[in-house]
């Protein structure tokens, strides 16, 4: 575990500074809503999705300079995702990452462009040719993203959510419903990883199934830290999900029958990365990780 959390922090380091450098420079009469996007995108999170991004191409013996620009642009997809998660017609909240939201910040209409901007630049970023040499593997990289961020894949998972009232609150529905809004964007960085590295089919495979599984781990701790989590360490408001009635692993399985089901999959998660050996030690970390995590 503290292994994790040095190996983590250090890739959030890493990331921090790359990411900064890929995002564009405050400037021209536009300039207010490129500084919602940096005000935004930098000094905050946890950096997981990069993680998977770098460690997965670095597990497959991968490292050009290309993980961190695919790494930014899946960090640009997920914070525009909070942007908007966050505005009053949505979860109405007023603090993320500790710090006011950015439509408490500036605006609504500025929230929603600096979402729109950020959400179109990560596609600038995955097309440019110092991403990787290869031209079909930078368009599997765009065309995956466009998937796991649309209809089919966390927007997809966001409408469910704003559906539930309508619809059975089945364990299967919340399920679909976090497999999409939570766990498309952490399987994008897993496979995105394996895209760069040049994974055999066999190796996405097991990868794929590995991330699926960390992505139902962490939405179902997601919604214990609403339930259990401290606001200031989490870094957003808590106690919303039930206040709200919202349907969530929590409200269907209990509180301890989530924690049972997270450790069950934290398992299962284990057992696709043996076919790695000792080079999968990050990831298998990052199980743990997501199993303990308190923000
Ligand atoms: C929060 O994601 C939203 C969910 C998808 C549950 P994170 O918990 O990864 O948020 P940051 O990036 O660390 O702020
Ligand atoms: C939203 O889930 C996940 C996104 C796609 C942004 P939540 O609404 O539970 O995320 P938090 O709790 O606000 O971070
Ligand atoms: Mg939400
Ligand atoms: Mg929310
Ligand atoms: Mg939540």
């Amino acid at each position: 575990m503290t292994d994790f959390i040095s190996n983590i922090t250090a890739v959030a380091e890493e990331f921090e500074q790359h990411f900064a450098a890929h995002l564009p420079p405050v400037a021209g009469l536009q300039g207010k809503v490129i500084e919602a996007m940096r005000y935004t995108s930098l000094g905050g999170g946890k950096r997981l999705r990069p993680f998977f991004v770098v460690q997965t191409a670095r597990m497959l013996g991968y490292d050009a300079p290309g993980v961190w620009a695919v790494a930014s642009a899946l960090e640009c997809v997920h914070v525009y995702s909070l942007v908007h998660d966050d505005l009053p017609c949505m979860d109405d909240d007023d603090v993320r990452r500790g710090k006011p939201t950015v439509h408490k910040k500036w605006d609504e209409a500025t929230a929603v462009l600096a979402g729109d901007a950020l959400l179109t630049h990560a596609f600038d970023l995955l097309a440019r040719d110092t991403v990787h040499a290869d031209p079909l593997v930078r368009l599997a990289l765009i065309r995956d993203l466009t998937k796991a961020s649309g209809h089919d894949g966390m927007i997809g998972g966001q409408m469910i959510d704003l559906s539930m009232d309508s619809l059975p609150a089945t364990e299967e529905t919340i399920t679909r419903l976090q497999d999409l809004k939570t766990g498309a964007l952490i399987h994008y960085g897993v496979m995105a990883g394996a895209t760069l590295a040049g994974a055999d089919d066999a190796a996405r495979k097991h990868l794929s199934a590995y991330a699926a599984h960390i992505g139902l781990i962490f939405q179902i701790t997601d919604d214990l830290l609403d339930a259990e989590g401290d606001a200031d360490t989490v870094g957003k408001a808590v106690q919303k999900d039930d206040d709200h009635g919202k349907a969530t692993f929590v409200s269907i399985l209990g509180i301890d029958g989530a924690k049972a089901r997270a450790r069950d999959l934290a398992e299962q998660a284990a057992g696709h990365l043996e076919p790695f050996g000792h080079k999968a030690a990050p990831l298998k970390s990052a199980i743990d990780f997501v199993l303990t995590r308190n923000k």
